[in-house]
């Protein structure tokens, strides 16, 4: 079994290693490739990842991702390295799941899955501005074969995990021609899974009802953009961003990613929690190796370590465990 890492910036460093600590504990047999990318090695080469990445992340089919930083503003020859990997190893879903965790953080309940497409919509790279600078503008691209495909496999995870519904998210009011054609896309897959109940949202209705009861939801079927941000609120109701894992899971390749970012702010202080990366490893054991048991240790562990009260500083501000400590304490549980 072959891991492309690639370890992104700021606590990426941190949070990384603690996972592949916990993965090479419950599958010793997994060889890793290390790859650089992100900002700070576009500081030093210029390159914001090398050219052999992509070659190195199809060899192994599979890969964790720690996150880049990325300026909110054009950095010319710079772009979002996980960004630019899931849409060349086409990994055209995300899978984010948010299930209540035993902290003070999270919400009694809530069980979900955000199923977010994950190659195009306004993320697939066509900005441009016009005017010198005056106008700046981006096209939003959904394909009929992308959206069937991102609710294909939706509906199979959904059968397999023995969910009950799927609610498909869009703004197709607005939107008809992308929106709309995304949510025709999506129903006509639904139409053959009469065993799953589905319904839809309007993004903004389905904003307003993660907020005030996420409980409602079971999975959730929308666009990349759409996908990103409802992922991130619902990562609050799970107990925050340092808890929430991510898969973007391609046709035999498959990506595990934290949602969260670099975390600049804490970066290089040792107190980042590392369970969204190691949850993430946990997602790719389940769905991409297959490896049902060794997920279930893992997240078995880091449910006990959590029930046994062991947090880091974003989930409890008085006497936090480090990274390290974290770190040691699900290894103790396994
Ligand atoms: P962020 O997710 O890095 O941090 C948001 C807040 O959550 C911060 O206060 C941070 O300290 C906290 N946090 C996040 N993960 C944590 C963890 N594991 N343990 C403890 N606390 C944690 O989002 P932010 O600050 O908006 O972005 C920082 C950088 O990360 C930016 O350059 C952004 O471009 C990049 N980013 C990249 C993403 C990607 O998918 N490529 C996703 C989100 C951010
Ligand atoms: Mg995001």
């Amino acid at each position: 079994m072959k891991l492309c890492v690639i370890e992104g910036d700021g606590i990426s460093h941190e949070v990384i290693p603690a996972a592949l600590e916990v993965l090479n504990a419950v599958v010793p047999e997994v060889t890793v490739y290390s790859a650089p990318a992100g900002w700070e090695y576009f500081k030093r080469t210029n390159k914001p990842m090398d050219d052999g990445t992509v070659d190195l992340a199809l060899q192994c089919g599979a890969v964790l991702v720690g996150k880049a930083s990325s300026p909110s503003y054009p950095v010319d020859g710079y772009y979002s390295p996980i960004v630019r990997l899931r849409r060349l190893l086409k990994t055209h879903a995300n899978i984010r799941p948010t299930t209540y965790m035993p902290v003070p953080t999270a919400r009694e309940g809530v069980d979900l899955i955000v199923v977010r497409e994950n190659t195009e919509d306004i993320y697939a790279g066509e900005e441009f501005t016009l005017d010198d600078g005056g106008t700046g503008t981006v096209q939003k691209i959904v394909t009929r074969a992308a959206s069937e495909k991102v609710a294909q496999t939706t509906y199979k995870l959904a059968r397999s995990s023995e969910r009950r519904r799927v609610t498909i998210v869009h703004k197709g009011n607005v939107l008809p021609k992308t929106d709309g054609l995304f949510r025709e896309a999506a129903m006509s897959v639904a139409a053959h899974y009469p065993d799953i109940e589905t319904d839809e949202l309007l993004v903004d209705t389905a904003a307003y009802w993660m907020v005030k009861d996420p409980t409602r939801f079971d999975v959730l079927l929308t666009l990349n953009q759409y996908g990103d941000i409802l992922s991130d609120m619902a990562a609050a109701w799970g107990g925050g961003l340092g808890l929430a894992p991510a898969l973007s899971l391609g046709d035999g390749i498959a990506i595990a990613e934290p949602v969260h970012g670099s975390a600049p702010d804490i970066a290089g202080k040792g107190i980042a929690n590392p369970t969204a990366s190691i949850l993430s490893v946990a997602l790719l054991l389940r769905h991409h190796w297959g490896m049902h048991a060794q997920a279930q240790r893992i997240e078995a562990a880091v449910h006990q370590a959590l029930q046994d009260g062991c947090y880091t500083a974003d989930i409890r501000a008085q006497n936090p465990l480090t990274t390290r400590q974290f770190t040691d304490a699900v290894l103790a549980r396994l």
